[in-house]
């Protein structure tokens, strides 16, 4: 698997889950069944998870700003990849990926706020101080979970893919995890509704990975860009011990 400038744009903007409730967890445990996905922010993070749900056969819109510029990558995805604005991600997508910038959710809230509200969202965004400024602030004084819950609120927001670099996550991933040695690399997950995290285990599952749920979304501090819990690149049973999470 190629992870090249281009690809990595191909992955955008996973927005978005329109699932009803009903509907949230049979996609979240049926391997077999493939949904749309919208990624907001075709970079490095958003480029190489969209592309691992392209492999596995999910549909995927890659939003940019500029979403021409996703042309070479989508022509060298497929035809399950497609090229969008972030509000047609939205709109687009059973399930959302979120991988911008920290300092870009107030901006995102205004633009797609109120089109996320009731989606499954997964948000893997970090804010570090010299990157985010005030954001970085407001997650050391509030916690990551309820930061992005602020600027998201009627968002099903589940934290996930924010706890290593993407090139980990690239190899890790790649041919759906199951020739690692040792075992599928362990993504910690956290998020207060229920059937979202059912959706995001599914979608963790089928990037590669095997997912940990860590707990309600205040719990995402434990595995919070700076935290103990962050940048292990562990099965699940050690994240488990790693995280004091029990057998
Ligand atoms: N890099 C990693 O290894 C990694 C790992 C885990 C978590 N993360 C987190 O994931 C997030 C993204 O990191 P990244 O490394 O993937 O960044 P990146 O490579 O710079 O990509 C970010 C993308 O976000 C889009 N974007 C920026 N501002 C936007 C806005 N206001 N509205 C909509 N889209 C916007 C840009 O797309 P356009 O300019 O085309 O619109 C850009 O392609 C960050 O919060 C980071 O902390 C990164």
């Amino acid at each position: 698997m190629r992870f090249d400038r281009t690809t990595r744009r191909v992955a955008l903007a996973l927005a978005a889950g329109l699932l009803t409730a009903s509907a949230l967890p049979a996609v979240a445990q049926d391997g077999p069944k493939k949904i749309r996905i919208g990624v907001i922010g075709a970079g490095n993070i958003g480029g190489t998870i969209g592309t691992l749900w392209v492999k596995d056969g999910h549909e995927v819109m890659f939003a940019s700003r500029h979403p021409e510029t996703l042309a070479p990558m989508i022509a060298e995805l497929g035809p399950k990849a497609k090229a969008g604005t972030p509000e047609e991600a939205v709109k687009f997508g059973d399930a959302v990926f979120v991988a911008v910038p920290y300092k870009a959710y107030p901006e995102l809230s205004k633009d797609l706020g109120a089109s996320l509200t009731g989606k499954v969202v997964l948000d893997a965004g970090n804010a570090t101080q010299k990157r985010d400024g005030a954001l970085y602030d407001e997650v050391q004084a509030n916690g990551i979970g309820a930061t992005s819950a602020k600027y998201f609120p009627g968002a099903k927001l589940v934290r996930a893919f924010n706890a290593a670099n993407y090139k980990v996550f690239a190899k890790a991933g790649a041919d759906g995890g199951k020739d690692r040695p040792g075992g599928r690399m362990a993504i910690p997950i956290a998020g207060d509704d229920t059937a979202a995290v059912k959706v995001a285990e599914g979608l963790v599952r089928d990037a590669g990975f095997d997912p940990v749920v860590v707990g309600p979304l205040k719990d995402a501090d434990k595995f919070a860009m700076g935290s103990s819990g962050f940048g292990h690149e562990a099965t699940a049973p050690e994240l488990r011990e790693k995280l004091g999470l029990g057998k």
